[in-house]
């Protein structure tokens, strides 16, 4: 694995290929995908269950080549395992049960989350089991913020209002139920690393809900705490975070939460980024999945931008956020072909 594209360009060492593989790759975009999705009772299941979410985990690998695979689960698998009754209603999306306010959870319920997400490590063995050393495996779950804005709306939010009102109203309990959940991420992606997954990710993607002022607070120090969790454990695999939307808090970011590699949406403009991240330090992003959607001259030109801007710089290719199901899949094709014929 040491000799991984993907992970050594996560790592730090700029390689003479531009490694690439997209957010939500394995996904409703893809026939094969939605083939599998219909003969699965609901979205938790299929989750757990460990030989299907494998399949699914290698189908973009198979039609693709992509240089990393990412497990097949969800961020809402840390607040089913805490017993938030989530469940996924076809063309709703997420609804789980909402708290009233925050609060601490039970060490028992903190310490279940591992047996309880067992089936997301098998998923893990089984599809290292069957990747080539030339692809990562790369374990993930969400952010305590972004968690948390699921679990006080019970589903998706426009605003996130009762999260936001909750930081400012209710600190000393919010600290407890970041507490909670950052001990319960820890346990979840302690259990795909020692499952064998090769990096992992964390998905703050309502980072850009957070007021400037309280992203240390709500973003950087959940996440450091995370980080350095999983090293006092002795997982040595690198994280990359995802602080989507957090502007230029990402300078703060990278400097405080310990993290190896930072994801970046389609609202950053990458030559900033270059300009402000320490020499070196590895990005990942960050095209419009939208762009995929005509995948024309402007799409071409954009991934060109993101290329060169860095250049000098360890970059993985990706999308600023998920591919979405309307994506024709002769784009991707088009789009990988455009990244790989830029390097010989
Ligand atoms: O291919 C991959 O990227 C791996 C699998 C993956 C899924 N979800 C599968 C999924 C990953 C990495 C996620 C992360 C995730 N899940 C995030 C963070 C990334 C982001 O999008 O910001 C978030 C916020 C979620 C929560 C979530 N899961 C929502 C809001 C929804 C419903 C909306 C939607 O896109 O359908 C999901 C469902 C979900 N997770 C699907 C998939 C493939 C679609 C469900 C289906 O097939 O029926």
């Amino acid at each position: 694995m040491t000799d991984n594209l993907f992970i050594k360009t996560v790592n730090g060492h700029k390689q003479n290929k531009t490694p690439m593989w997209i957010m939500r790759q394995a996904g409703r975009y893809l026939a094969e995908y939605r083939a599998i999705r219909a003969t699965q009772k609901d979205f938790i299941s299929f989750c757990l269950n460990p030989e299907q979410a494998s399949a699914v985990t290698l189908q973009p690998i198979t039609r693709y080549g992509f240089d990393a695979a990412i497990i097949f689960s969800d961020i809402l698998m840390v607040p089913w395992a805490l017993e938030q009754n989530v469940r996924f209603q076809p063309n709703i999306g997420p609804l789980l049960d909402s708290l009233d306010k925050p609060s601490m959870f039970s060490n028992d319920l903190i310490d279940s989350v591992s047996e309880k997400l067992a089936p997301v490590a098998k998923a893990i063995r089984l599809t290292k089991a069957q990747l080539s050393p030339q692809t990562a495996l790369i374990g993930f779950a969400g952010a305590p913020w972004t968690i948390i804005t699921y679990m006080a709306e019970g589903g998706s939010s426009r605003d996130f209002a009762k999260a936001r009102g909750w930081a400012w109203q209710y600190q000393k309990e919010m600290d407890g139920l970041l507490d909670s959940l950052i001990e319960s991420t820890i346990n979840f992606l302690s259990l795909q690393a020692r499952a064998g997954a090769d990096a992992l990710m964390l998905f703050d993607s309502w980072a850009s809900a957070v007021p400037a002022a309280q992203r240390n607070w709500l973003v950087i120090e959940p996440t450091r705490k995370i980080v350095t969790g999983l090293r006092e454990k002795g997982h040595f695999q690198p994280i990359i975070g995802f602080p989507k939307g957090i502007g230029e808090g990402l300078i703060a970011y990278v400097e405080h939460s310990s993290v190896n590699a930072v994801g970046l949406d389609h609202g950053i403009d990458p030559v900033w980024v270059d300009k402000n991240l320490p020499k070196n330090f590895p990005v990942q992003g960050n095209l419009d999945p939208l762009s995929l959607l005509q995948a024309g001259p402007n799409m071409f030109k954009d991934i060109d931008h993101i290329l060169d801007a860095f250049a000098s710089r360890p970059h993985i290719f990706n999308l600023g956020h998920g591919i979405t199901p309307p994506t024709p899949i002769e784009n991707v094709q088009l789009m990988l072909d455009h990244v790989r014929q830029r390097h010989h």
